[in-house]
């Protein structure tokens, strides 16, 4: 404990001399060592004694209190109590008295994770921040990196961690790297996170100890049972495993003629006895329903095993059935699995939607998908990760507020996309006019009126509530600006392939499957546009229950933002607002562009009050964001133009 604590005092002024460069995320806290800080000892008690501004806080375990990881917050700055069941009720109950909450709060979700698509080699599929925080040739790891890792986790509520990519290598349950699985545990363990690992279902026979990954041989359940054991032998409280089977090229129980169930509950078998879990994918296409419309595979695949899992498997699913877009449908699975437990499966990573080049605030798309799908029918939430070795960990700045959102709406899917953005705002940027910036400006306006041998000039600057307004605003509006310049009224994946940033709607390649070309998914042709999924199409809104079948089902009550999504109309099909098609295509792309140049405006606005790098950082960005965005608007008005207009 103490050497923790040690670690943790030498970290935090070591951070903060590093000023702004965005290293620090939200948790940009002085420290104060004002309090006193009485009771229960513990990550709370050491992160209270350091940052809070108050002067006396009681910490108390109260085992009787009914939610594992809530807490209650009473008193006010002079004395405070926090009461909680578990340790880590204590410490999430410590950071909500930071940003100034009382009161009780639980999590809706016990299962609150993290996914690492951390490879060990380093790389991180779909990763814009740098390379892996975990894993690298060497197998070295950064205890103080992983510990400001774990902090910030334990700062919004996140319990879990998923530490390597779902498309696993079979090397992830050899010695090196359990053990190095070991060491991070014991890093995250007093910040109350679980480590969690993926596995390859091909492992046994692809690391040459059995001859098959038959799940019903006996040899193979031996195996996994063994591999288990030790696991637990080394990291008592680890999680279970996350797995992609007969996905993408991924071995499965197929392989074998077995179901998602007979592997799903094989591994399920082996966890059982030290409470371990298994989240199984339901990320699938092309394996049994080769040739179905890609959208309604995960049920066809899944629904016959309805029923026929063990009570320790949990379904994980993206939150969109077709894979991460801009904006999706919600996927109909979390309404067909109605005896399998299930999660959802959000991307923080902005793989879709900009990578870490492009402002998009995430929260709004994640409100979305639970308006459409009740957290009580979800046991946990994972999210894809956008961490790495990068200084500022995401890449982007305002990147990290996807990080936190994430954490916030896994505590607390009824919070609004505006309440956390302005939480993530103001303990990122301030809510309050930094001073040292007003005292730089009064000296720029000094030289300038120097130089300038004038006494009236004053720079204009406008008020920090309103350009903090802005900000806010800009944060709101930035997911609706990206699905506008990118893939407006429910277009979907017609990105370059492979890396998917940027335009590629004539996307065709004879030697790759159907499902990765664009082509395939926005059908234009001379009379019209859009993937015809009614009833009349492929039938996936048959997947929906009512309302949405019906609703969906026609293109006249079908939302305008999944039109093209449901289905094939013709180019001159009358909106709701009166243009057509086309128009209203090209409509939303202008606005997607405008809507750019208006955050760059803002973001010229808060220069007097933003320090210089982040600053900086962030513009570049902004400028790149603005280019990239003309150019889907014009590769895209182009490229559909050319269809709608009369030959
Ligand atoms: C997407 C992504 C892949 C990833 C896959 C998955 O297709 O592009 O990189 O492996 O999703 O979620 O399994």
């Amino acid at each position: 404990m103490r050497k923790l604590l040690f670690i943790l005092t030498a970290l935090l002024p070591l951070l903060a001399l590093k000023a702004e460069d965005g290293s620090r995320l939200w948790l940009r806290l002085d420290t104060l060592r004002t309090a006193q800080v009485t009771g229960h000892e513990g990550k709370a008690a050491e992160v209270l004694k350091l940052h809070y501004d108050g002067k006396q806080v009681t910490l108390t375990l109260d085992p009787t209190q009914p939610a594992t990881d809530g807490y209650t917050i009473r008193g006010d700055k002079e004395a405070a109590t926090i009461t909680a069941h578990s340790e880590a009720g204590l410490l999430y109950g410590a950071f909500a008295l930071l940003r100034g909450e009382t009161g009780t709060s639980a999590p809706c979700f016990d299962l609150r994770l993290l996914n690492h698509w951390d490879n060990l080699d380093g790389s991180v599929e779909r990763g814009y921040a740098g390379e892996s925080i975990f894993w690298n040739d060497r197998l070295e790891t950064d205890p103080s990196l992983i510990e400001a890792y774990a902090m910030a986790n334990a700062s919004i509520g996140i319990n879990g961690t998923v530490l390597n990519n779902v498309n696993a290598s079979p090397k992830m349950l050899t010695a090196p790297y359990i053990n190095k699985v070991r060491e991070i545990a014991d890093l995250l363990r007093p910040w109350g996170i679980r480590v969690f690992i993926s596995v390859n279902f091909g492992s046994p026979k692809a690391l040459g100890e059995v001859e098959t990954a038959d799940p019903l041989n006996r040899q193979v359940r031996r195996w996994w049972k063994r591999r288990v054991t030790d696991i637990y032998k080394v990291i008592p409280d680890f999680g279970g495993f996350l797995v992609k089977a007969n996905s993408e090229g991924q071995p499965g129980p197929f392989d074998y003629g077995r179901t998602h169930a007979d592997g799903a509950n094989m591994l399920a078998d082996a966890l059982k006895p030290h409470g371990g879990i298994v989240m199984w994918r339901s990320f699938v296409y092309g394996a049994k329903h080769k040739g179905e419309d890609r959208v309604k595979q995960a049920v066809s695949e899944f629904k016959p095993c309805d029923g026929e899992f063990r009570d320790n498997v949990i379904l994980q699913s993206k939150n969109g059935p077709l894979d991460f877009q801009p904006r999706e449908p919600y996927a109909p699975i979390f309404d067909q699995m109605e005896q399998t437990h299930q999660m959802a499966e959000l991307q923080i990573t902005q793989e879709y939607l900009g990578h870490s080049q492009q402002l998009v605030f995430l929260a709004p798309m994640w409100e979305e998908f639970f308006s459409f799908v009740s957290p009580k029918k979800l046991k946990g939430i994972a999210g894809v990760a956008n961490i790495g070795l990068d200084t500022n960990w995401c890449g982007h700045h305002f990147a990290q507020a996807n990080w936190y959102a994430f954490g916030r709406l896994a505590w607390d899917p009824t919070l609004t996309s505006r309440q956390i953005a302005d939480e993530w705002l103001r303990q990122t940027f301030g809510s309050e006019a930094p001073e040292v910036k007003s005292e730089e400006r009064r000296s720029d306006e000094r030289r300038f009126r120097k130089e300038n041998g004038s006494q009236q000039i004053r720079l204009k600057r406008t008020p920090y509530a309103t350009v903090y307004a802005s900000m806010l605003d800009m944060m709101l509006r930035s997911r609706e600006a990206c699905v506008d310049y990118m893939m407006p009224l429910g277009l979907h994946h017609i990105f370059k392939f492979d890396h998917h940033y940027g335009p590629e709607p004539d996307g065709f390649k004879a030697n790759y499957p159907l499902e990765w070309c664009p082509v395939y998914y926005h059908q234009a042709d001379n009379r019209g546009v859009g993937f015809d999924r009614s009833s009349r199409g492929t039938g996936a809104t048959r997947q929906y229950p009512e309302p949405y079948r019906t609703q969906y089902d026609a293109p006249e009550t079908c939302p305008e933002e999944y039109l093209l999504w449901f289905h094939h109309l013709p180019w001159d099909y009358k909106m709701k607002s009166g243009r057509t098609l086309i128009q209203e295509m090209e409509w939303h792309y202008q606005r997607g562009v405008n809507e750019v140049i208006d955050f760059i405006a803002t973001w010229q606005q808060a220069k007097p009050y933003i320090d210089a790098q982040r600053w900086q950082e962030v513009n570049t960005k902004l400028t790149t964001q603005l280019v990239d965005a003309r150019e889907w608007q014009q590769v895209c008005t182009r490229y559909f133009g050319s269809f709608a207009q009369p030959k």
